[in-house]
């Protein structure tokens, strides 16, 4: 089974680089498909922290290509920082392909991102001014510019002629400096010739690897509810991290994805603005943001704290089709009572138990909450459901029925191996369906998902 998705269910941050980590050792490939450095993997590996926001956590494992797909806007310095860090610490990043259609962040998008936050006043997103908007902007405009153009300084020249323009006019704006033709045709030029043994035509090598029933790892940044779509617009990201945007921006097509792994972690964490209705903002939510470690691998903000909500997952597993959950940080609970399970809402007065599409009626949400009495004992040391105490169960389960689906990983500690695995044939297909045999054959469909169809025979 060659392709597997991983996708944040909540605001991002959910823990999906300790996913990829765990599921690496499974895998040939691990492709990056959306966002930019406005992410950020932590990866613990004994008494070594890895911080990435460009480079797929894969990049950790000699035996994995890590691929950073079309869909990311790439800072190319920050890259260059990031593989040269890698490096330093003895890591080989020989194997880290960029697309070469992937679009690069300027250092225009950068300026422009932070003046129209600071221009936006009270109602700000709380980007991380990493450029992503105004690149993913500019992509849309078709006055971008891709990777492939840093490796040609005349097309180089053209495409920045092209678009500069239109820039300055908006720079002058804001108030800002004009970029100019020439310094930037030699800084991105510079950044070509660096990066220029990774720019790569990532489809074709993720088409190759399927092909091949290589195992590939579709990583997404941020999560569902920061989609540019699915989210709450406009506080969200730029781009899709939903398992539609794997397809998008990984290379793939939507028959080739076997297995949707959500992630997801025991409470709610948002960074920056927008409507957050079960956020806590007493000693509960401080303590769990102390605990949890919950500031920003790519800002150090101290992120908005929450108990769990149940509404945007329902909402997540739906839009991802989810076939399988990780849930992580169980750990960080130990000592709560009670823990609460936001699970509908109140809005105008009504009942809501499905996700609103206006984040100012999502603003306007009262949460309905269920109570659970709270577990006392640490729980690092647990390695099977059943060792977990019987509280912990019992919200774990109740998190299970909403979503509807297996939670088949559960962490309980940062590193790898404080992991409770349950019983679970991995890369497994959505468990809701009846068995192949008992699907109504139709001519797609009739010979199962293991055909030259999909692309690994
Ligand atoms: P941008 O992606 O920098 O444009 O920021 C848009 C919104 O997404 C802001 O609310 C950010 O805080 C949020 N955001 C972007 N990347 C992440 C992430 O990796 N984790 C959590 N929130 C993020």
């Amino acid at each position: 089974m060659p392709a597997t998705v991983i996708v944040g269910l909540q605001w991002g941050d959910e823990g999906k680089g300790k996913t990829t980590d765990f599921l690496a050792e499974q895998v040939a490939m691990v492709v990056r498909y959306q966002g930019g450095d406005n992410a950020g993997h932590t990866v613990v590996r004994g008494d070594e922290v890895f911080k990435l926001h460009l480079v797929p956590s894969g990049v950790l494992y000699p035996h994995i290509t890590s691929v950073i797909g079309s869909g990311v806007v790439v800072n190319p310095a920050r890259l260059i920082d990031e593989l040269e860090m890698l490096t330093s610490r003895g890591i080989d990043v020989r194997r880290v392909r960029v697309s070469r259609a992937a679009h690069a962040i300027m250092p225009y998008h950068v300026a422009l991102d932070r003046s129209l936050e600071s221009r936006l006043g009270d109602g700000r997103v709380g980007t991380t001014g990493r450029g992503i908007g105004p690149a993913y902007g500019d992509r849309a405009w078709r006055l971008g510019l891709r990777m492939e153009d840093l490796l040609e300084p005349p097309i180089l020249r053209e495409r920045l002629a092209r678009a500069l323009p239109e820039k300055n006019v908006l720079l002058a704006a804001h108030g800002l400096p004009a970029a100019d033709v020439d310094a930037l045709c030699d800084l991105a030029a510079g950044w070509g010739a660096r990066l220029r043994d990774h720019i790569d035509d990532t489809t074709t090598l993720v088409q190759d690897a399927l092909a091949r029933g290589d195992h590939v790892l579709l990583e997404g940044a941020q999560g569902t509810l920061l989609d540019l779509d699915h989210g709450s617009y406009p506080y969200v990201t730029s781009s899709n991290p939903v398992a539609g945007g794997a397809c998008t921006g990984g290379g793939i097509g939507p028959l080739q994805v076997d297995e949707v792994m959500g992630v997801m972690k025991a409470y709610a964490t948002r960074v920056g603005a927008g409507p957050f209705p079960t956020e806590l903002e007493d000693g509960v939510g401080e303590g769990i943001a102390e605990r949890g470690h919950e500031y920003g691998t790519t800002t150090g903000r101290r992120r908005r704290v929450g108990w769990f909500d149940c509404v945007p997952l329902r909402h997540a597993v739906a839009v991802n089709s989810v076939s399988s959950i990780m849930l992580n940080k169980l750990d960080i609970l130990s000592g709560v009572d009670p823990v609460r399970l936001c699970v509908g809402y109140t809005i105008d007065g009504r009942r809501v138990d499905g996700w609103p599409s206006s984040a100012a009626s999502l603003a306007r949400a009262t949460p309905i909450y269920e109570e659970f009495a709270g577990w006392d004992e640490p729980i690092h040391a647990v390695r099977s459901i059943g060792g977990l105490p019987a509280n912990a169960r019992r919200y774990v389960t109740a998190l299970e029925e909403h979503a509807g689906v297996a939670i088949v990983l559960l962490s309980v500690g940062p590193e790898r191996s404080q992991t409770i695995e349950r019983a679970w044939r991995p890369m497994r297909h959505r468990p809701s369906l009846p068995p192949a045999g008992e699907r109504r054959a139709s001519p797609a469909r009739a010979a199962g998902p293991t055909t030259a169809g999909m692309g690994h025979a």
